[in-house]
């Protein structure tokens, strides 16, 4: 039995947010986000567009690319921090939309990580269940619903967008697309990173709004020196698992959050930088989304060939972190 990738897509929302527009908002400057960041730009969803409407896009791309049809999907599963509901979920209004009857579906909730989470349960129920045989997973988000506008530390950082990557199993070949994975996290570190309320923990009221509580709360300084280390040992686990060396990768895809935590992450697994992909300038940090936003970027613009190992690594809320490879 193999498990290939079929398809791939991406939406990015046409509405640009640079950082000149920024500085308009907060007291911030270009100078100060490139150097910090390496972020020049990033887009934002209109008003009435959700999560699940710039997901739908890419699906749409992913499910052309791999010549299918809605019914032929058995699951699909959606990323996502900013669902349009709390319930019913992400990938059940997707169901709806492509006629995906036959599909089960549900949402991931492991903030950055959520495409390589997302895909890890898909291969491995594709495996499990005999008539799984098609499987969309997206990682889609609306960030900007959930970014603190008047805070410099936060708003310069995220972007929207949605990315998805059909998975199909053929029980005639004998290789499976996923060589090797490695997924952690660490609940000690929960505080660091958070949207604190219209939770259980805290329902939406005056004092959440009052207090800006529905937005993305983050000690940028410690995620920064957790996310370096905890990427660079998930990727080095893999490779070991898988029995390679980091030059036979033909292309890494770090989670976009920041041009230094991807080229520290770089330096430290000795990849040059041509290897690396980096899309940040453009979109910002689009969370559940990044990875496979780039991950279509280059398979589209032919960097990734058939048969080539590409090594995808994120971290985030949570905290979660992992690496996995993968033979397109
Ligand atoms: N414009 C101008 N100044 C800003 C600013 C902005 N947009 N945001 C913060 N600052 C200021 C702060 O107020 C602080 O000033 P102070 O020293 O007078 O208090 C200073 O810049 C912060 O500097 P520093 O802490 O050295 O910044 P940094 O090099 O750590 O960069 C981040 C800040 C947020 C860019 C960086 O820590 C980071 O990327 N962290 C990880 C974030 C992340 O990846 N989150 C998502 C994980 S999935």
């Amino acid at each position: 039995m193999s498990i290939r990738i079929a398809g791939t897509g991406r939406y990015i929302p046409e509405k640009v947010l640079t950082n000149a527009d920024l500085e308009r908002m907060v007291d911030t400057n270009d100078e100060w986000i490139r150097t910090r960041t390496g972020i020049e730009e990033r887009h934002i969803a209109a008003e009435n567009e959700t999560t699940s409407d710039m997901a739908y896009q890419a699906g749409l791309q992913a499910i052309e690319a791999a010549g299918i049809t809605g019914s032929d999907i058995d699951l699909i599963i959606v990323a996502t921090t900013t669902p349009d509901y709390a319930f019913p979920n992400t990938a059940t209004l997707l169901q709806n939309r492509f006629g995906a009857k036959n599909a089960f579906c549900f949402d991931i909730y492991t903030a950055c990580t959520g495409l390589i989470s997302s895909l890890e349960i898909a291969f491995a129920l594709l495996e499990s269940r005999k008539t799984y045989r098609h499987a969309l997973v997206f990682g889609a988000e609306k960030l900007s619903c959930i970014t603190n506008w008047t805070d410099r530390n936060t708003c310069v950082l995220f972007g929207d967008g949605a990315s998805c990557v059909l998975l199909e199993k053929d029980d005639g070949a004998e290789e499976s697309a996923l060589l090797a994975s490695a997924l952690h996290a660490n609940g000690q570190y929960a505080n660091i990173l958070k949207l604190p309320a219209g939770g259980s923990a805290m329902p939406a009221c005056q004092k959440s709004i009052d207090e800006n509580l529905h937005t993305i709360h983050m000690e940028g300084k410690e995620t920064f020196k957790l996310a370096v280390g905890s990427m660079v040992s998930a990727c080095e686990e893999v490779i070991a698992q898988a029995g390679i060396s980091p030059d036979d990768i033909a292309l890494v895809i770090p989670h976009q959050a920041n041009i230094r935590i991807i080229q520290a992450v770089a330096k430290r697994l000795t990849v040059p930088n041509e290897k690396v992909y980096c899309n940040v300038a453009k979109y910002g940090n689009t969370s559940a989304a990044s990875i496979g936003i780039c991950f279509d970027e280059a398979v589209r613009a032919g960097q990734i060939k058939r048969g080539d190992i590409v090594l995808m690594t994120s971290f985030g809320g949570g905290l979660t972190w992992g690496a996995i490879l993968i033979r397109y």
